[in-house]
Parts: C-alpha cells; structure tokens; sequence
C-alpha cells in the first residue's frame, strides 16, 4: 500500500517522532511505501480564514480551495492508507492536525449535502474519499486504562475515528493510544515503540 502519514509535533526529539519512526520503519520492512507530511515542517495553516469559511458555507461544491488544501487533498487521492501520528494534547490532537481537519475535508471534497441521495443506507455522506484504511497511532501521558475508564479514550475514537475518517469515506480505522508515558518508564516506552513498528509491519 502507498501511506500517506501525517504528523503533528513540533519537535523531532519527541516520543511522538520516535513512534513516527518506529511506524515508518514497520511499514518500510513490510514493502509498504509512504510520503510524512510534517505538518510543523510544512508551516501549516491551522485556522480557517474568513475566504475559506465563505467558500466552506457558500452552497459550491465546485468552489475551488486554497492551494495548501489542495496538495493536501491530492496526497490523499494518491494514498491507499492513512496514517496520523500525534501526541495526545488535552484529550484530542494538537490544535495543528485539527486545523489540518478543519480545512482539508471540505465541502464537495470529503462530503456534500446538496445532492439528493446524500445519504446512503449507511447514512454515510456522499464523498470523494476513497482511502482503505486509516490508523491513528498517538502517545499519551496517562495509561491507556485510565483514558478508558474516564471516557477519554472513547471519545477520542468517537470523533477521530468515527467523524473524521469513517464519516469521510475511509473504509476502515483503527486507533492506537501508546499509553502511560508519563512514567517515564524505559519499559513502558520500549513496548510503545515496539507495538508502533508492529503496527507499521501489519498495516
Ligand atoms: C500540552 C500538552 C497536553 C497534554 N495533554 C494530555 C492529555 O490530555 N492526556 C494525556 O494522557 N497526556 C497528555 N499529555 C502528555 C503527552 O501526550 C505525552 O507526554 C506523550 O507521550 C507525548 O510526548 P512527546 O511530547 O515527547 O512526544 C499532554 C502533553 C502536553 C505537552
């Protein structure tokens, strides 16, 4: 499959950018190949500006978007699979990839309501996302059991996995929180790098 893996920190001395390490070299091993877009690197715009937010709530699904949107809706239209790798921050990602969100999945491009049959059985939205398969791989502070026993875990899934990917088009996703980092535990960090380069072989 050809990946394309987006990453979101600002820092390459991070766990986060070990784990996108581990990821990619899994992912090299197995034959896969993949383009990272560094998000940081790349100086991404994370807030909607007033044109983009016009031409969002303007009823034209033919508008055209701004040029970084578009290269970034082309690496998409390119890959098999996605791949997302951040840290967790306040119990979602970094403002950085939910900016990437907010102007990336546009409207006429990921969804589109003006259509007629809009809806299909699966109440999903008509879109030109046609990626395989996604896999959220993010570092977190607290132990994974903890996020699931607070709900956090749940609703990270609820609206990565289930509103901006499956809602998109992508056909199938999975989340995987790299728990228990604040430990500062070498055991700890070992089995999270070791599970990213797995998860990177199995894709
Ligand atoms: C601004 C900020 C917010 C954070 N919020 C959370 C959080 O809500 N839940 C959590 O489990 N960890 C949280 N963390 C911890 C990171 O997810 C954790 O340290 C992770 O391993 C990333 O490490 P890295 O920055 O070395 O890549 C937060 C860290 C920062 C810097």
């Amino acid at each position: 499959m050809y990946v394309y893996v987006v990453f979101a920190h600002p820092s390459k001395q991070s766990f986060t950018h070990e784990v996108l390490d581990a990821f990619t070299r899994g992912l090299q091993d197995s034959g896969h190949t993949f383009e990272v877009g560094d998000l940081y690197e790349m100086g991404f715009q994370t807030d909607m500006d007033l044109a983009q937010y016009e031409r969002e709530t303007g009823g034209d699904p033919d508008a055209p978007v701004p040029e970084d949107v578009r290269l970034e809706q082309a690496k998409i239209d390119r890959a098999d699979g996605l791949a997302f790798v951040y840290p967790v921050w306040w119990s979602d990602c970094p403002a950085k990839l939910k900016g990437w969100f907010d102007r990336v999945l546009t409207f006429g491009y990921a969804y589109d309501y003006a259509y007629a049959d809009a809806y299909g059985e699966d109440g999903a939205h008509v879109t030109k996302i046609a990626v395989k398969k996604a896999l959220v791989l993010c570092p977190a502070g607290h132990p994974v059991e903890h996020l699931e026993e607070i709900g956090v875990a749940e609703s990270m899934r609820c609206v990565m996995l289930g509103d901006r990917l499956l809602g998109v088009g992508v056909k199938e996703a999975h989340m995987e929180i790299l728990g228990g980092m604040v430990e500062n535990d070498p055991t700890t960090r070992q089995r999270n790098l070791e599970r990213a380069y797995q998860l990177g072989r199995a894709f």
